[in-house]
């Protein structure tokens, strides 16, 4: 595998340079950290909480680019059941919560006793973490990564083993096995990954998974696997209907465009159900408008579709100008872009929201990284005309 250290490619070249295409073996990511960095993670401004010196209003920007929402969701069928149930707000929704599960586990090919449901996939991955860490121990993971379950897990105590993503932006699977031992409790996979959008070859990750499943618990989070173009979608659900150890993690928040409401699911061994129901509660934290707004969108494939199409519009537009202007997008296949840049990356949000732009930056490695989400093809226009406002 090439070794190719970042921070000395970024010194000795410019972000002009648009004919460095990733992908042509160099990487934006080290293999070559020393063990006692392992510790080192992805920093991030965060937009609830950052260090600016404005208060922003974010629910009114021009362009709301932020954090992977669908701007087209929740789908036209969704929102009339949710509407007609609003009424039904004063009642429990147990029942309900128990027909989304069945309707889930005949859409993953599983039976029931495998779906367990949360308000919003956070939430699960978070009372997995509670749950595999109490004794502590350790969690492998790539970097960068979606964090959330690996900070959670950190607060139980547990280390973090992060193993760099390859040149080619996939997880190094051979690294991660290795780094598996008798103290990991739990491999975590993002995949398609946040906040790269990169994704690991399928059939590679389903080898790996059936196979070190016998040894450890897998998490595989696909909260955006539907934006891959369908022939390249597997998810690692047949390995949970083959009885493997691996939780697979689904959210309605991406393409069915319900963040706001939070509807999330598991699917997994009945026995890793009942440990982490153990300790936590499901379907108590779930609210009836949103079960039921999630049962009608499951219905809706045409909206699903149509959110594929015009993302992967508006995602090819936004990284064509990008590259234009010398930039180098890691290769999306999601509802965002991620693409070095030379700002420090509170100054760079802070000039992008004067412009009515909220985005997101991440610092990885000592390089940062501005994370742009794919909005309607109007936001995105808005978004290159302030970027390049900003660039020069
Ligand atoms: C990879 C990944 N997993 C999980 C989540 C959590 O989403 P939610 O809690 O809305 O289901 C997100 C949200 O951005 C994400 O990017």
């Amino acid at each position: 595998m090439t070794k190719f250290n970042r921070r000395n490619w970024l010194k000795s070249t410019t972000l002009t340079t648009a004919s460095l295409a990733v992908g042509s073996g160099a990487s934006f990511f080290s293999n070559t950290r020393p063990e006692a960095d392992l510790a080192a993670s992805t920093k991030f401004w965060e937009w609830e909480n950052r260090p600016t010196k404005k208060p922003r209003d974010l629910w009114n920007l021009n362009a709301r680019l932020l954090a992977n929402e669908n701007p087209y969701g929740p789908s036209p069928v969704a929102r009339l059941t949710i509407m007609e149930n609003v009424a039904r707000g004063n009642r429990y929704g147990h029942g309900e919560a128990a027909k989304l599960i069945e309707m889930l586990a005949e859409k993953e090919g599983v039976p029931k006793e495998y779906i367990m449901l949360g308000p919003g996939s956070s939430d699960l991955l978070e009372k997995t973490a509670i749950t595999h860490f109490l004794e502590g121990g350790n969690i492998v993971s790539a970097d960068p990564a979606y964090m959330s379950l690996i900070k959670t897990a950190q607060r139980m105590k547990a280390t973090w083993k992060s193993i760099p993503l390859t040149d080619t932006w996939e997880h190094d699977l051979p690294a991660m096995e290795k780094a598996i031992d008798a103290n990991t409790q739990l491999i975590y996979i993002c995949n398609p990954n946040n906040p790269t959008g990169t994704i690991t070859d399928g059939k590679a990750l389903w080898n790996f998974c059936d196979k070190v499943a016998d040894k450890k618990p897998v998490f595989v989070d696909e909260a955006y696997l539907e934006f891959m173009d369908p022939a390249l979608q597997m998810s690692m659900v047949g390995l949970v209907q083959k009885g493997k150890n691996v939780i697979v993690c689904r959210t309605f928040s991406k393409v069915y465009g319900m963040a706001g409401l939070r509807v999330g699911y598991i699917v997994a061994l009945p026995s890793t159900l009942e440990k982490i129901k153990a300790v936590t509660r499901s379907n108590m934290s779930l609210n009836v408008t949103a079960v039921k707004g999630a049962m009608a969108s499951l219905g809706d494939t045409a909206f699903v579709d149509s959110c594929r199409t015009k993302n992967k519009e508006c995602r090819e537009y936004v990284v064509a100008e990008l590259k234009k202007l010398g930039y180098t997008p890691a290769p999306s296949h999601t509802s965002f872009v991620l693409f070095p840049i030379s700002w420090k990356g509170d100054e760079y949000l802070e000039k992008m929201f004067d412009q009515g732009i909220g985005v997101r930056a991440f610092e990885i490695h000592d390089q940062t990284y501005c994370r742009v989400s794919i909005g309607t093809m109007d936001e995105m226009k808005l978004f290159v005309d302030a970027f390049k406002k900003v660039a020069v």
